[in-house]
């Protein structure tokens, strides 16, 4: 049976819709229409087709936008790290060898802890206006705990990353080699049925250049799209081997090199910028204005985990991209749904066109400039996933 929804009374609708005003195709005193959990109709109030309504809402001059779609998170994991973020805080420097830690109590929990920790992030997300998210495994690093990891996340997410390659885990320090065979063997037979996309950490203390090259080639052999860790802790050489492979994203970019940005902006390799890392590691937050004005397709992405970032927060990210990384709140926004939504190379999210899944945030706020002008204020009063 056809359900159409009228949502009226919205103060402003941000939508990338051409059709409508300005980059964020923005229309003012507006309306909604979703038949079917798809947008099949959005403009003015005045002109909403209230006959080809079966209920009618009024948003009350709230500000609504698409739900948020975050496309970097390391959501299944158990343990925690907060003694080490504390330790940082009072000056020890940021270490990807902290991951072991939460390797070694993944490995611990049951497939019910996991999935219960995974249940209660997905919710915090989506309470926080996330209606699309990518999860990464990377916290087992054995052939069935990788397995398991990807096979709970697919339980909540479509976007599931094989992130076996996140670092090298102890029973394997003196034969880095043979984890790379584990990875590109067995691993990812075990892991394919359940990934969409493979991910490399390409970074000094983690994989370098050609055990990346290796990772990723196998995986687009068996069919999976190309993501990448990169130039988080200094420059390095994963964001040209991102372009070369054509990934579909290259995540954190906080030290990319004149040439980097070059080979990005002529590529449709998304960069993903993670500020929650930046803010937790006290390393510099990534100059989002510099890769912009060269021409660089930006998202923005949570990377909730909880050794580098442990929020999950979307709007967070968005104040601190607007507050210190020389991103406009439209370009903000922008980044945190469109980019997202780029990055996992989808067009049916992210946005609030006709034929996009009914997927928007209303908030507690006149506009959506609000999301950055009160950081830290939990301004999404409702998420709307599918038109329900
Ligand atoms: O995206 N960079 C590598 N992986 C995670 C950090 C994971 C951890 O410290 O547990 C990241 O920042
Ligand atoms: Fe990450």
């Amino acid at each position: 049976m056809t359900r159409a929804s009228l949502l009226t009374g919205i103060g402003e609708l941000v939508t990338f819709d051409p059709v409508h005003d300005g980059p964020l195709g923005i229309v003012h005193d507006a309306a909604l229409l979703s038949v079917d959990g798809r947008i099949a109709w959005t403009g003015p109030a005045g002109d909403a087709p209230h006959a080809d309504a079966d209920e009618v809402r009024d948003a009350g001059g709230a500000a609504v936008l698409p739900g948020f779609v975050d496309s970097h998170t390391h959501l299944v994991f158990a343990g925690d790290r907060s003694g080490e973020f504390e330790a940082r805080m009072a000056g020890r420097p940021y270490s990807a060898g902290g991951i072991r830690s939460t390797v070694a109590a993944t490995r611990a929990a049951s497939d019910d802890r996991l999935r219960n920790h995974i249940d209660r992030f997905s919710a915090e997300l989506r309470a926080q206006g996330t209606t699309t998210f990518e999860v990464k495994s990377g916290y087992g690093l054995t052939v069935n705990d990788e397995e398991r990891s990807l096979r709970l996340a697919r339980e909540v997410t479509a976007e599931t990353t094989f992130l076996g390659a996140h670092v090298i885990p102890p029973e394997f320090a003196d034969d880095p080699d043979g984890y790379v065979d584990l990875v590109t063997g067995p691993m990812l037979d075990a892991c394919a049925p359940h990934a969409r996309w493979i991910d490399v950490f390409c970074e000094t203390g983690a994989f370098d250049p050609d055990q990346s090259r290796r990772i990723l080639t196998a995986g687009a052999a068996r069919g999976l799209g190309l993501r990448l860790h990169a130039s988080q802790l200094g420059p390095g050489d994963g964001i040209a081997l991102a372009v070369e492979l054509g990934a579909a994203a290259v995540d954190h970019c906080t030290y990319p090199t004149e040439r980097d940005i070059e080979l990005l902006a002529g590529s449709d390799t998304v960069a993903g910028l993670l500020p929650g890392v930046e803010f937790s590691t006290r390393h510099p937050y990534p100059d989002a204005r510099r890769l912009i004005d060269a021409g660089v397709r930006v998202a923005l992405a949570s990377d909730c985990n909880p050794g580098s970032s442990f929020t999950s927060s979307m709007a967070f990210c968005i104040a601190v991209a607007v507050r210190d990384m020389g991103m406009t709140v439209g370009e903000a926004l922008r980044a945190a749904t469109l980019g997202g939504a780029e990055s996992l190379r989808r067009d049916d999210v992210g946005h609030l066109r006709v034929g996009a899944r009914a997927d928007y945030v209303v908030l507690d706020a006149p506009s959506s400039v609000h999301l950055a002008y009160r950081p830290g204020v939990p301004l999404v009063s409702r998420t709307v996933v599918g038109g329900v």
